[in-house]
């Protein structure tokens, strides 16, 4: 490869691709003046060559199989942005870097479960794998981890990583509807993935957790380590209720690595108004590390689309050929000795709500259950509804989970619930 060219392939002309190509027609000249690379685009794939799109992509040498693309002698890298719907995308990297190609991925998903060995191959094959818009689009955050906090010990990382979510709880709040109505809405405005469980679920921000809290800690990749909830049982009481007691509820994504045990958590939280974490609205992407040397960092910026995710695409072409950095880090330490915190030993004060049958002794008996698993009330209220129900809303005192689902587990066993018991840990962030 000549060090100042690169010939690249992009396979996947849907909203990421196709910015791709946009950002490199606009951008050609002036990152060849900046910085002396010229980056061609010799080919490009995508399912359907006929469909409409964007783009004019007449100049461009079309290949309809991916695979032959990744054994092209005349491709130096392969920009992959199909997504991880199929096994297109695992062939075609595994074919491209064993033909001694580089890898450009935004697929996190894929990454998540397959890029240790990802890793591996490359390594083998003395290639680059890059993927900055894996996670946080146009935040450039896994440069940061890889190369700018390279000396920090890291200690913890949190953050608000999946764009569709944030939008969802912030249109709630703001226009006071409820979860099924703005859900509807992100998925007409093409919002919510097509398995909708991976945002509203939080698998997403599962597969970018893993990715970072590697790339924080030095661990291996461990995406089954990753305690995930959704969104989708939180309702527009829960938010009226946190915002009276002065929070917000956020999809929080958060690995801490503390005595050698590794805690890595996806799931709703309420997080007081004032954080920084809590300001970002709509599909906006957070994320604060917390560093020996730097105290806590935090980044904030466009969390998807296709001028961000495509910026963080380019920037990746940019560093191959400038030879940057070809260690991707999604190994781990083969001597890193943590453990997985399967204990839920943190403690932490819960909100809790309650759909109860307005009769009398319920809420004594309810009290009685949480009494004897160690958990004291800070504050509660009760507010009747029709049909002789009635909700109850609390705050814990400072608990330990495990305390709490067993408490949880036995007031369901009660009959006294109309509807599962909804529990939100507060984050003092
Ligand atoms: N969209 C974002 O903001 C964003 C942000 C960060 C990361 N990402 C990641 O970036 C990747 C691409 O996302 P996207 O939003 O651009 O997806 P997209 O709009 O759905 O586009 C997918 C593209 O892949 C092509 N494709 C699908 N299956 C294929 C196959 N078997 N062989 C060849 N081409 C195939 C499609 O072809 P046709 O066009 O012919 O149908 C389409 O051009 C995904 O991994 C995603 O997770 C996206």
């Amino acid at each position: 490869m000549n060090k100042s060219k690169l010939n690249v392939a992009i396979i996947g002309l849907g909203t990421v691709g196709s910015g791709v190509i946009k950002l490199l027609k606009r951008q050609k000249n002036n990152i060849k003046n900046r910085t002396g690379i010229e980056l061609e685009l010799v080919a490009i794939s995508a399912k359907n060559k006929r469909k409409k799109r964007s783009i004019d992509i007449s100049p461009y040498r079309w290949i309809a199989s991916p695979i032959t693309i990744a054994r092209d002698p005349d491709v130096d890298v392969i920009v992959e942005l199909i997504g991880d719907m199929d096994n297109t995308a695992r062939k075609v990297i595994k074919e491209a870097i064993n033909n001694g190609k580089h890898i450009v991925t935004a697929n996190k998903s894929l990454l998540a479960k397959e890029g240790s060995s990802f890793e591996e191959l490359a390594k083998k094959k003395s290639v680059f794998l890059r993927y900055e818009a894996a996670v946080a689009g146009g935040i450039p955050i896994i440069k940061v981890l890889q190369d700018s906090l390279i000396v920090n010990k890291i200690s913890k990382l949190y953050g608000v990583i999946n764009g569709t979510c944030n939008f969802i709880l912030t249109k709630m709040e703001a226009e006071g509807r409820e979860y099924t109505d703005v859900f509807s809405e992100a998925q007409q405005l093409g919002y919510v993935e097509s398995d909708p469980r991976l945002d509203i679920g939080g698998i997403d921000s599962a597969h970018k957790l893993a990715l970072l809290s590697c790339l924080a800690f030095g661990t291996s990749l461990d995406l089954k380590g990753v305690k995930t909830e959704g969104i989708d049982h939180i309702s527009i009481e829960d938010i009226d209720e946190a915002h009276l007691i002065g929070y917000k509820i956020k999809l929080l994504a958060t690995a801490e690595y503390q005595k050698k045990l590794l805690r890595q958590e996806v799931s709703p939280k309420l997080i007081r108004k004032d954080s920084p974490i809590a300001q970002v609205n709509g599909s906006t992407n957070i994320i604060a590390i917390e560093g020996e040397e730097i105290g806590t960092t935090i980044f904030s910026g466009p969390g998807a689309g296709m001028g961000p995710t495509a910026s963080s695409v380019v920037s990746d072409l940019v560093a191959i050929a400038s030879r940057k950095s070809k260690s991707t880090f999604l190994n781990g330490d083969k001597n890193f000795s943590g453990k997985r915190d399967k204990t839920l030993t943190k403690e932490s004060s819960f909100y809790l709500r309650f759909v109860l049958k307005d009769k009398p002794g319920v809420i004594a008996r309810l009290s009685g259950k949480l009494g004897s698993c160690g958990i004291s009330i800070n504050q509660m209220k009760q507010k009747p509804l029709p049909k002789q129900k009635a909700t109850l809303i609390m705050t814990t005192h400072k608990t330990v989970r495990k305390n709490l689902e067993k408490a949880l587990n036995d007031i369901r066993r009660l009959k006294i619930c109309e509807q599962r018991p909804v529990s939100i840990e507060i984050e003092e962030i």
